[in-house]
């Protein structure tokens, strides 16, 4: 393996915030250690239409509190061609691009690894997401951020959900994945969370008319993730709407909100220090993994593993979930 001299880095998929402060520790952490960093423009796509320009250490002043992505980002059918990849391949090699830095979600880290395998480019992953739906990482970049921001949302809510005596339905990001939607409801109150992970073992609804919604309360939030197996908010408030109907229902779908903002600290960190051992990674001879935080600890996690579908949730959340909620 010929030796690296330019790592290139980019961010893929949806935006997450923490990946400015990614992006400031990877080209900090490569000029600190002698390489030279090139950015690349709107991520697998930028790599294919060859929008590639040189990072400096100033170039990544002042960014780390910015939410999305100065490199801007994208979602890239043609990386999934074979000629895509090729052409990709080429644009990495006219720049003198030796190893990529790959900031993004399984979607991004699933083309990585295929595109690793198929032209033997050492590629190290950066998981920025804020699902955190990948396996091997306990925090993904960006999904802390997020939590905060649902949290302040369904805290608005409350306000007019008590006033008026009403159930609401409020549905979170997470791509099949009940991260967002759990922790949401831990740390707002939530009345319950409806998540994919155990929506074939029980029918999450009706066990919560049975035993939620016969309390005293008189308003109920539920936080529900978005995905076909929950049904979504609308979804269920429809069903609710028609079995239940003394019940007055509402829904909020807090799509996009979700992902912006400026990173708490937690992500700022997290986002440092991933970046800062993606580099540690390269000089170590790693390829194709993904960094991983495991109880705090950086780890190496190959993106076979990464990309697996079926990060477990805690299902001790749920219980105090239960419990907190009588
Ligand atoms: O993967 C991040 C995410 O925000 C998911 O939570 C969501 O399902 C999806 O991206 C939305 O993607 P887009 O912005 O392309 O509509």
């Amino acid at each position: 393996m010929a030796a690296i001299k330019t790592i290139g880095v980019l961010t893929s998929g949806g935006d997450a915030p923490g990946m400015n402060a990614a992006i400031r520790a990877v080209t900090r952490s490569a000029i600190f250690s002698g390489f030279k960093v090139k950015g690349i423009y709107r991520g697998y796509r930028g790599l294919i239409n060859d929008e590639v320009i040189e990072l400096h250490s100033q170039d990544v002043s002042g960014i780390m509190q910015k939410g999305g992505t100065i490199l801007k980002s994208a979602r890239c059918k043609e990386f999934t061609t074979t000629d895509g990849r090729r052409q990709a391949y080429d644009t990495m090699r006219k720049h003198g691009i030796d190893a990529l830095v790959v900031i993004g979600g399984d979607g991004s880290l699933s083309g990585a690894r295929q595109f690793a395998s198929e032209f033997n480019v050492p590629i190290v992953g950066l998981p920025g997401t804020i699902d955190n739906d990948l396996y091997g990482t306990d925090h993904t970049i960006g999904y802390d951020t997020a939590l905060n921001t649902v949290m302040w949302c369904v805290d608005h809510i409350r306000d007019t959900a008590t006033s008026h005596d009403r159930l609401f339905f409020i549905e979170v990001m997470g791509r099949n994945a009940g991260f967002l939607a759990l922790n949401g409801a831990l740390a707002s109150g939530a009345e319950a969370a409806i998540i994919p992970e155990i929506s074939t073992e029980v029918d999450q609804l009706a066990e919560l008319i049975k035993y939620g919604f016969k309390k005293r309360k008189n308003s109920s939030i539920v936080l529900v993730a978005e995905s076909p197996i929950t049904g979504g908010a609308m979804g269920l408030a429809e069903r609710v709407r028609k079995e239940f109907p003394q019940f007055d229902t509402r829904v909020t779908i807090l799509g996009h909100l979700q992902r912006g903002g400026s990173p708490t600290a937690q992500d700022r960190i997290l986002a440092s220090r991933m970046g800062a051992a993606a580099i540690e990674a390269l000089l170590e001879d790693q390829r194709n993994v993904m960094i991983g935080d495991d109880d705090e600890r950086m780890i190496y996690v190959p993106f076979s593993k990464a990309i697996r579908k079926d990060k477990p949730i805690d299902h001790d959340l749920l219980d105090i979930l239960k419990r907190l909620t009588i």
